[in-house]
C-alpha cells in the first residue's frame, strides 16, 4: 500500500498534487512519501515485535539524508556499503552504535573512517578481508564486532543479477569454509566474533530460499557455538520483493517473513539484524516525468519523455517493470492504445517500456512511474550531460526540496582544464 492515489482526477503524493510539484521545481523529479516509509519501516520492526532486533536500512536502495533521518527517527539502523554511506549515514544523525558495515570489498582507509566513528558491526567477506579488519583494529587499538558472511549456496529465484547465494557469486564465505574461517577469527586480535551474515538476493518474491538459507544459519550457529564461539547475533539480510504491478504479484508481506524467522530462528535466543531496502522505499517513491514528443513510428508509437535512462536505469539494466500512470486520472473506461516509452538519450536501450498500453496522452502531459523509490535515484548519473534530478520528500500537505536540480554550470564547473590547454 502506498500514498499516491488520485483524488478528485489528479494523482496526489499524499495530500499534495503532484501538477503543484511539477509548477515548483519543473520536470523530471523523483517523490517520496513520508508516510508510505513510515508505514513500510514499522511493519518490519512490527514483524518482529517481540524479539530482540533491529531492522537496519539498506541506504543503497535510497540515501538521500532526508529519508535516513525519517527513517533513523523511528528507530531504524543503517546497513551502509562504502566509506561514503557510512558518511552520509553519520551525517543524517544516525549513530555507529546503529550501523552494520557491509560490502564485498572494503578498503582499509573505509575501515579505519567506520571503527574511528563508531560501528555496530562490520560483516566480514572474505579471508583477506578479516586479516585486513584485524590490522586497522589493533592499529587504532580497537576491538571490531564482526559477523562473517556465509554463502549458502540457495537459489533465490530472482533476477541473475541481483542474486548474490550461490556459489558461483562473488559474496560471502562459502558455508562449508565458516569453521576454518571463524576459528581464523577468533585467533586474530581486534576481532570480536559475535555473530553470522547472510543476504542471498534481491526482489525474492517466495520465502522459500529464505527459509533454506535460514536454516543452514541456524545449523551453522550450533555448530560455531560447539566450537566455543558466542553466537548472539544473526543479520538475515535483505530481498524481501515488492509488487511492481498492481494486478497479479503478490511477495510475501514482513508479517508473514517475521513470522518464518521466528520459526526457523526463533529457538536460538540471538538477536536479530534484517536489512531491507526495497521493500522500504520501493513503493515509497515515484518518478514524475513530461511528454516532450508523440512520435509515429513504421508499425509503432513513442512516447518521448523528460526522464531517461540516467534517471531510471533500471528497465535497461534489469528488464524491470514500473507502472506507468498518467497523471491526470483518465475517464473510466477509455481505449488503451499501446506505446514505446522512450527517454531522449541517444542509445535504444534508453527505453522504458515497449508496447505498454497506455490512455491518450498529448505533449506536456505529466506521467509517474510507480514503485521507482529504491534503486531509482542512487542509480541516476548524468550521462549526455543530463543534470541529476531533484527529490522531493512530502509530509501530509507539505512538501521539500531534499535534493535540488544542479544547474549546467555547477555540473560543468566541477571539471578541471590542465594547465597546458
Ligand atoms: N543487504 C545486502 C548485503 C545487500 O547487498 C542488499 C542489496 C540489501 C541488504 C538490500 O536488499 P533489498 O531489501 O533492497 O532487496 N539495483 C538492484 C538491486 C540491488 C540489490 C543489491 N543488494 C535493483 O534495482 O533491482
Amino acid at each position: 500500500m502506498d500514498h499516491f492515489l488520485y483524488r478528485g482526477g489528479v494523482l496526489h503524493a499524499e495530500d499534495v498534487p503532484l501538477p503543484e510539484i511539477a509548477e515548483a521545481v519543473g520536470t523530471p523529479f523523483y517523490c517520496y512519501s513520508t508516510a508510505t516509509l513510515t508505514r513500510h519501516f514499522r511493519l518490519f520492526d512490527e514483524a518482529l515485535d517481540g524479539v530482540d532486533h533491529l531492522v537496519c536500512y539498506a541506504m543503497k536502495a535510497a540515501s538521500n539524508q532526508a529519508i535516513l533521518k525519517t527513517l533513523a527517527g523511528l528507530g531504524a539502523g543503517m546497513d551502509v556499503v562504502s566509506g561514503g554511506e557510512y558518511a552520509r549515514a553519520r551525517a543524517a544523525g544516525v549513530p555507529g552504535e546503529r550501523i552494520v558495515f557491509s560490502g564485498v570489498g572494503k578498503t582499509r582507509d573505509e575501515m579505519r573512517l567506520a571503527l574511528e566513528g563508531g560501528v555496530r558491526q562490520v560483516n566480514v567477506e572474505s579471508e583477506p578481508e578479516l586479516h585486513a579488519l584485524s590490522e586497522v583494529a589493533t592499529g587504532l587499538g580497537l576491538s571490531v564486532p564482526i559477523a562473517v558472511r556465509v554463502n549458502p549456496d540457495v537459489d533465490a529465484r530472482t533476477h541473475a543479477k541481483i542474486a548474490t547465494g550461490k556459489s558461483e557469486n562473488k559474496f560471502g564465505i562459502p558455508i562449508a569454509r565458516a569453521r576454518e574461517v571463524y576459528a581464523e577469527a577468533a585467533r586474530l586480535p581486534g576481532i570480536e566474533v559475535v555473530g553470522i551474515d547472510v543476504h542471498i538476493g534481491s526482489q525474492l518474491t517466495d520465502l522459500e530460499p529464505f527459509r533454506l538459507a535460514y536454516r543452514k544459519v541456524a545449523e551453522l550457529t550450533d555448530v560455531l557455538r560447539a566450537d566455543g564461539h558466542d553466537i548472539r547475533r544473526l543479520d538475515l539480510g535483505g530481498g524481501l520483493g515488492i509488487p511492481y504491478t498492481r494486478s497479479n504479484e503478490a511477495p510475501p508481506l514482513p508479517v508473514e517473513y517475521g513470522a518464518m524467522i521466528r520459526e526457523e530462528l526463533g529457538h536460538l535466543g540471538c538477536e536479530i539484524e534484517i536489512e531491507p531496502g526495497r521493500l522500504i522505499v520501493g513503493n515509497a517513491g515515484i518518478l514524475v516525468s513530461r511528454v516532450i514528443y508523440l512520435k509515429s513510428g513504421e508499425g509503432r508509437d513513442f512516447l518521448i519523455l523528460d526522464a531517461a535512462m540516467n534517471d531510471l536505469i533500471r528497465p535497461a539494466m534489469y528488464d524491470a517493470h514500473h507502472d506507468i500512470v498518467p497523471v491526470i486520472e483518465p475517464a473510466p473506461g477509455v481505449a488503451q492504445t499501446p506505446y514505446d516509452v522512450v527517454g531522449p538519450v541517444c542509445e535504444s536501450g534508453d527505453t522504458f517500456a515497449r508496447g505498454r498500453m497506455l490512455p491518450p496522452l498529448a505533449e506536456g502531459d505529466l506521467v509517474a512511474f510507480r514503485s521507482a523509490g529504491a534503486y531509482g535515484a542512487v542509480m541516476s548519473s548524468e550521462y549526455n550531460t543530463r543534470p541529476l534530478i531533484p527529490e522531493i520528500l512530502v509530509n501530509e500537505r507539505d512538501f521539500a526540496v531534499i535534493r535540488a536540480r544542479p544547474t549546467f554550470d555547477e555540473m560543468i564547473n566541477r571539471d578541471t582544464i590542465p594547465e597546458w590547454l
